[in-house]
């Protein structure tokens, strides 16, 4: 399915034509039952509006809206189009990257063992749970993350966009009104930058002292005017999701199955996700 849905983002003529049709009514339909939803947690936070106690994205937007009497772009479609942005485009993308994450811990069990033990070190340490500002004492867990966005961009090839107006670059004439698309994959397995560019080694990411380097070559969320706008709040996501379930949870593969699920390749559609697996996750205790 999300293959048809990737061949229609590049050619959207052949949305007319089966089996490109049952897939764009398919996902048609997905987008309703979402507006739907969205629809009614914007009747609930209508009804219950409390400008002293602003939660949550939608119920500051509301307070803006009121104040600005719907001026400034503060209306009722441009609300709704954020939270499908934050649905389509905020939601999918994390539970993709913990899937390749989680795929690459049963994978490498000695990796597994070294997140835990520096999780768990910074854990045993506070009474509170695992917050933000942990993060910079987390190097190796900043390592892995960032060799997962490395190695498996969900979006290996960036939204596609189209040039404004004519442009020049690196001597090439590109017209205005061309699609265009980033080549992330290229970047994160640029031979010339990473050795051994296909094996999964968040060593790479840390100097001889063990200290986290941050990479600008690595750009999962690509880069520039159109960058993506949740991308600090993906990097948070990232971090709480992988701390807390590897401090909770041991994973291993499937004890049933005779071999590790695919690594190596994955499902190539809208976003490049993992091909199905089962993962046991048991609680630590
Ligand atoms: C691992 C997580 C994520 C990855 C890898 C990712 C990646 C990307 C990429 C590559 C783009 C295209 C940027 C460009 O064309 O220059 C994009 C756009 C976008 N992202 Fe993300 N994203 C992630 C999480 C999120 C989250 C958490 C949100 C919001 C809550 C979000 C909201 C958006 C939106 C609204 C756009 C479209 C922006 C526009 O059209 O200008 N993303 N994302």
């Amino acid at each position: 399915m999300s293959e048809t849905l990737a061949v229609m983002i590049v050619y959207p003529i052949v949305e007319h034509i089966n089996p490109f049709k049952a897939a764009a009514d398919d996902y048609r339909a997905k987008v309703n039952r979402l507006t739907g939803f969205a629809n009614n947690a914007l009747k609930k936070h209508s009804n219950s509006i409390d400008e002293n106690a602003i939660s949550d994205y939608l119920t500051a937007f509301l307070h803006e809206q009121k104040s600005r009497n719907g001026g400034d772009g503060f209306t009722d479609p441009q609300l709704m189009r954020a939270l499908l942005d934050f649905f389509v485009a905020g939601t999918e993308t994390i539970s993709t990257s913990t899937l390749w994450a989680l795929l690459f811990l049963i994978h490498y069990p000695e990796i597994q063992k070294k997140l835990y033990d520096e999780i768990n070190f910074i854990s045993d340490n506070k009474e509170s749970d695992i917050e933000w500002n942990d993060h910079t004492n987390c190097p190796y867990t900043n390592a892995f993350i960032q060799e997962v966005f490395r190695c498996r961009p969900v979006t290996p090839l960036g939204l596609q966009r189209m040039t404004a107006k004519d442009v020049e670059l690196e001597g090439y004439f590109i017209p205005k009104g061309t699609p265009v698309m980033g080549n992330i994959w290229s970047v994160h397995h640029d031979p010339k930058h990473w050795k051994n560019p296909e094996a999964f080694q968040p060593e790479r990411h840390l100097n001889e002292e063990g200290d986290f380097i941050f990479s600008n070559k690595i750009i999962p969320f690509c880069i520039g005017a159109r960058v993506c706008p949740g991308e600090k709040l993906a990097r948070m996501e990232m971090f709480f999701l992988i701390t807390n379930l590897v401090k909770n949870f041991e994973f291993s593969s499937d004890p049933s199955s005779p071999k590790l699920p695919e690594m190596t390749d994955g499902v190539k559609g809208f976003l490049y996700t993992p091909h199905h697996y089962k993962i046991v996750a048991k609680a630590r205790i």
